[in-house]
């Protein structure tokens, strides 16, 4: 029997009323030169703007504060620490969420992540600890910090409280275009894509739900087009380096249920979409929301019917090494 769905739309409804008061209700932007290169009409959801610069911190935030008002309600006290792995954007969103609550919070962070991301978390107050780039060596290290603190793990993408809370952006896209046709989101571990998949097929089952994912770290198409869970064991480097993770048991049966479609790009298409994006759009996104914004340009999706008219991407973080920036003297001088 195929495993069944570990979240509903009243858990996305419950996490909005958690973090409602606390977050950042992101712009809806529209690009006309974009549009025109998509030959759609383009629906930006700005999530680089969030509290902590991405998505992230509507799952965290959810995450803490559930685990607050349990501890609450058992009259008991509240978690020894929160500890999570990361490449960098759940980090500093748990990091952000713990602090506001006075829970300390350990991250284990790929030695390899962005700078930025790095000292943000340890901005926010929480201890970083640092692993190899690989899901076994992020997972492992956690693992052992959890022995050791007695802390609660906060998973990045398979913790329901965490899949919930991102699921809250797509409330609040269906509140801000009710037009919208389709909604185009990056996809890591699955749980910005699942948590919105859940909200928008029970709301809207006519929008259609698209993954997108570097060809470099293509997990979830694999996935979907084996019909099965199919891990890439060792991904490539990708510039995207959010979503070089895989999806997992609790995400996976989302995704194969709700989302329509997953559309891989290559490094070239991301890079010059998130250009694209830098000089028409004025938008400091970070590669890994070029990826919506490639996976929407590609040829591809160009070929879909056109009454796919009003087409919404996630801009999902703005947390950019700007130092690392070393590709863009590479190759022509500008996106088009
Ligand atoms: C900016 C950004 N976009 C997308 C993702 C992918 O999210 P998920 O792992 O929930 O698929 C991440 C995850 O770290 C991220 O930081």
């Amino acid at each position: 029997m195929a495993e069944p769905h570990r979240l509903e739309l009243r858990d996305v409804r419950a996490a909005e009323r958690r973090v409602r008061e606390r977050l950042h209700r992101t712009p809806l932007l529209t690009c006309t030169a974009l549009d025109r290169l998509a030959g759609r009409r383009l629906l930006f959801k700005c999530e680089l703007f969030q509290k902590t610069g991405s998505f992230k911190i509507r799952g965290a935030l959810n995450a803490v504060r559930s685990l607050v008002e349990g501890s609450g309600r058992a009259g008991g006290e509240l978690p020894r620490a929160v500890v999570t792995h990361s490449s960098g954007n759940h980090g500093q969103a748990l990091a952000c969420a713990a602090q506001a609550e006075g829970i300390p919070a350990y991250i284990v962070v790929p030695h390899t992540a962005p700078h930025c991301k790095q000292a943000a978390i340890r901005a926010y107050g929480a201890t970083l600890v640092l692993c190899e780039p690989s899901d076994e060596s992020r997972a492992e290290t956690a693992a052992r910090v959890v022995r050791e603190t007695g802390g609660v793990m906060v998973h990045p993408n398979q913790e329901p409280a965490v899949i919930a809370g991102q699921g809250t952006i797509a409330l609040e896209v269906l509140e801000q275009a009710p037009e919208v046709n389709a909604v185009v989101v990056p996809v890591g571990g699955g749980g910005m894509v699942a948590g919105i998949a859940v909200a928008i097929k029970a709301l809207r089952p006519d929008v259609k739900v698209f993954a997108a994912e570097p060809c470099n770290a293509d997990d979830c198409y694999q996935s979907k087009l084996r019909g099965e869970l199919t891990p890439s064991l060792d991904p490539r480097e990708t510039i995207a380096d959010a979503v070089r993770t895989n999806i997992g048991p609790n995400t996976w049966p989302i995704i194969r249920d709700l989302v329509d479609d997953v559309l891989t790009v290559s490094e070239e298409e991301i890079k010059r979409a998130t250009r694209l994006v830098w000089e028409r759009m004025k938008l400091l996104i970070e590669p890994t929301a070029g990826v919506g914004v490639a996976a929407a340009l590609s040829e591809r999706f160009q070929a879909f019917p056109r009454d796919l008219e009003h087409v919404c991407i996630v801009l999902c973080g703005g947390n950019v090494d700007l130092s690392s920036l070393t590709w863009l003297t590479e190759g022509p001088g500008t996106a088009e």
